[in-house]
Formats: structure tokens, C-alpha cells, sequence
């Protein structure tokens, strides 16, 4: 008869190991994300970002790309691109976002200038303070 429990509560435990393992991502498909991560920000040197350079973030769980362009400042923009969501890249050289995906092309802006992206890069508020940017 010892035998007989000891199976049972192995069954049993395994059974609850293998319903747990699928619930658990199902519940956290399902459940709305955590709003603590929703509230960031984040500040940089100047000198983190010389003019013509970029730097890689991420911004409120979204990737995100700080550009110090030429005669014009700091801008931060979404990484995001408003067609189906790919992540641009920054080229120097041209000066402009471009999307590895359908060659969508923006600007420094973040405005498009060519491609199938339908509206501009989302763009994060930004302000200088002295010698720290201060972003979010
Ligand atoms: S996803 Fe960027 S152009 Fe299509």
C-alpha cells in the first residue's frame, strides 16, 4: 500500500509540475504589463554623445536612439519603425534612420522620407540642462 500512495503523489506532483508550466506563460500573456516600468528616465553627459554621434537606449521598454545632430541638438527617437515595427538604424554617413526591413527611410526628425513607414518616429521628450541631457 506504501508503494501504491508514494505513486499517487508522485502522479500528482508531476501532474501540478506540467499544469503549472503551462499556465504560468499563458497568465503572463494574458495579464496586463507591470505599470512601475512606465515611469523612466534617464540622463547622459553631453560629452557621452559628441555632435554627428548616436547612442542606443531604452525608454519606457521601447528601444530608443539619442542623436546629436550637427547644428541642431539632441534629439531622442523611437527605434521603432511605424511600419511593422522593425528597429532603424542610424547611419551616419547619409544622416538618416534607415529601416533594414522595407527601406524605409527617416530623418534625423524622425519625419519619413521615403518608404512605406505611414507617420514620423515616436519622439521622446528631451531638455538640456547644463551639461546633462535629461530624457523621459
Ligand atoms: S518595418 Fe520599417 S519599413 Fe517596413
Amino acid at each position: 500500500m506504501k508503494r501504491r500512495k508514494f505513486l499517487k503523489s508522485l502522479l500528482a506532483l508531476l501532474g501540478s509540475t506540467t499544469l503549472i508550466s503551462f499556465a504560468y506563460p499563458l497568465v503572463r500573456f494574458v495579464a496586463p504589463p507591470s505599470r512601475k516600468s512606465e515611469v523612466k528616465r534617464l540622463s547622459l553627459q553631453k560629452n557621452e554623445i559628441p555632435s554627428g554621434e548616436a547612442r542606443e537606449v531604452v525608454l519606457n521598454n521601447t528601444p530608443a536612439i539619442i542623436i546629436n545632430r550637427p547644428g541642431k541638438g539632441y534629439i531622442a527617437l523611437s527605434k521603432v519603425c511605424t511600419h511593422l515595427g522593425c528597429l532603424v538604424e542610424y547611419n551616419k554617413a547619409k544622416g538618416e534612420l534607415i529601416c533594414p526591413c522595407h527601406a524605409g527611410v527617416f530623418s534625423l526628425d524622425g519625419k519619413v522620407l521615403s518608404g512605406p513607414p505611414p507617420k514620423p518616429l515616436s519622439e521622446f521628450p528631451l531638455r538640456v540642462e547644463g551639461e546633462t541631457i535629461l530624457i523621459g
